[in-house]
């Protein structure tokens, strides 16, 4: 008898496009192990924020990540990234020093080479916590991360209507400004993958934006 097939799934999207409570809802509903990768940025720019660093300062910025040291704490299905040894808080890492410097810090090379070999690691962690697969969502995950993930899909949503979904959330972001430096940088930018497969989520509940991906992901799953 083959053992069943470890699926990797990539998300991608702008902020506020859904996707966290897509992969998170897709993730219990599939036994994935779930990495919201923004969460990651974030957690370096708020740590790097803590140190006193600047974004415009790269050589800075590489020599604090140098010494910077990794790991992962699995809580019910979510991967969540440990500093030191240290567990992020949530508040840190949504606060709004965060959201206006986190699309700076990440276009930094020295940034994203320190979080590529964390993010692959995390298929690993996943088969190794004994999962199904992974979910990872994010804005480079099919296109750099996983580009052979088994599934590979993008959300748009209408960016008025993710500026209303954060206000909703009580929180101060300008998503159409991090979007545009998102997709402007250079290193890894903010694309649609090419074969990727597209959702509009503006006018769609959650609920029918999860069922929409979980149809194909049981279809992969028993197609092979
Ligand atoms: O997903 P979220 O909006 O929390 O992501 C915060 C920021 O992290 C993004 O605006 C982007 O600058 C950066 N990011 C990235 N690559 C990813 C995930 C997030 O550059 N895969």
């Amino acid at each position: 008898m083959t053992s069943p097939k470890f699926l990797i799934v990539a998300i991608d999207g702008g902020a506020a496009s859904g996707k966290s409570s897509t992969a998170r809802a897709l993730a219990e509903r599939f036994h994935l192990l779930h990495a919201d990768t923004g969460s990651y940025y974030r957690a370096l720019t708020a740590e790097l924020l803590h140190r006193g660093v600047k974004q415009t300062d790269a050589a800075a910025v590489r020599a604090e990540l140098a010494d910077l040291r990794l790991g992962t704490q699995i809580v019910g299905h979510s991967a969540d990234i440990k500093i030191h040894g240290d567990k992020v808080r949530e508040a840190d890492i949504r606060s709004a020093a965060v959201n206006a410097a986190v699309s700076h810090f990440a276009a930094l090379p020295g940034v994203r080479a320190a979080l590529l070999p964390y993010q692959r690691g995390l298929a690993d962690e996943a088969r190794a916590g004994g999962f199904r697969g992974l979910v990872m969502e994010g804005r480079d995950i099919g296109s750099v991360i996983f580009p052979y993930a088994d599934l590979r899909f993008f959300l748009h949503a209408d960016p008025a209507e993710r500026t209303n979904r954060r206000v909703r959330e009580g929180q101060a972001d300008a998503v159409a400004e991090r979007d545009r430096l998102d997709s402007s940088r250079e290193n890894a930018p903010f694309v649609c993958p090419t074969g990727a497969i597209e959702l509009d989520s503006t006018h769609l509940p959650l609920e029918e934006v999860v069922e929409r991906l979980a149809r194909l992901i049981t279809a992969r799953l028993l197609g092979g």
